[in-house]
């Protein structure tokens, strides 16, 4: 998309990238089924009943009948406990039919993420959480790369846009997103890389400077105009369910970024929704995939 209003600049479109992925992946799932090979079967894991966790997870199964998958759903009541959840994620990881699986976040305050995420084989790990998998980033034998920051990297790849060399900042060091973000952009990007976070002081200073500004913290609006360089591209990670009620669910998906100002001083920008957000469903899918061909060649 073109604002011919102001400076032009590319709309990065995660949701076209993400059904040409997909549109790979369903042509694989046609080979292995006429090759008589198995097919990707991929299960989710939902405990409460969170709005936004419930659509993110309607997203992924929505994926998974797209490209031909199996897949399989377990709800659990926000009650459950830590001890309960670990024996469904031993019988998940003990399962010779399931090829990959996902424990949908946040969980209740009362269980431990890492401890769960620990849980969880590495080989069938397709959000890559696991330190493993974050390990998979540097390692010289890879097994599943963290889906969300393998989709950014997978934009930049696709969009044609230059990591070698260039100043990228970082703003958000979480497990999920900034950190392995970070180290992918080094280690498979060549890019100088600033980590920003909560405890950075003056963030203005460093994002002011940045070539590629990546933003993973889930403020709305923490990223204005005066923040970003001119000419910067911008990658927006945040996703925050804000009240709204327009919508039929009553909420909407909010970036960090204050789009409507900082695009006109972009070349390149994520919207949010339909940027970042498609191209995670689209690495967990490429994720499965690689986890059945690992264990079904
Ligand atoms: N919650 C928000 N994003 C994610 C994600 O990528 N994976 C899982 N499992 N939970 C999430």
């Amino acid at each position: 998309m073109t604002d011919t209003s102001t400076k032009s600049y590319t709309l990065i479109d995660g949701r076209k990238i993400a059904g040409e992925i997909k549109q790979e992946i369903a042509d694989k799932v046609v080979e292995r089924r006429q090759a008589g090979k198995k097919i990707p079967h991929l299960a989710f894991i939902l405990v409460g009943d969170d709005g936004a966790s419930q659509t993110y997870v309607d997203h992924k199964v929505k994926a998974c009948k797209d490209v031909g998958y199996h897949y399989t759903m377990m709800r659990f009541a926000d009650t459950i406990s830590e001890e309960k959840l670990s024996k469904h994620i031993t019988a998940v990881n003990n399962d010779d039919d399931v090829d990959g699986f996902i424990v949908q976040l946040p969980l209740p305050s009362h269980i431990s993420v890492e401890r769960i995420t620990d849980k969880i084989r590495p080989d069938k790990d397709v959000d890559g959480f696991t330190n493993r998998n974050f390990g998979s980033i540097i390692s010289k034998v890879p097994l599943l790369m963290p889906a969300t920051p393998f989709g950014v990297m997978e934009l930049l790849r696709r969009y044609n846009i230059q990591t070698e060399g260039k100043n990228c900042v970082v703003v958000g060091a979480s497990r999920i997103a900034g950190a392995p973000l970070s180290m992918m952009l080094v280690e498979q990007g060549h890019a100088t890389v600033t980590i920003c976070h909560k405890y950075t002081q003056n963030l203005k200073d460093y994002t002011q400077h940045a070539d590629i500004l990546l933003v993973a913290v889930g403020k709305p609006g923490l990223v204005t105009a005066d923040m970003v360089k001119e000419g910067a591209v911008v990658i927006d990670i945040g996703t925050t369910k804000v009240d709204d009620p327009s919508k039929p669910n009553g909420f909407s998906i909010k970036g960090d970024v204050d789009f409507k100002n900082v695009a006109p001083k972009c070349t390149f920008i994520t919207p949010v929704p339909g940027g970042v957000g498609p191209m995670t469903i689209a690495s967990l899918l490429l994720n499965t995939l690689r986890a059945t061909e690992l264990r079904h060649p």
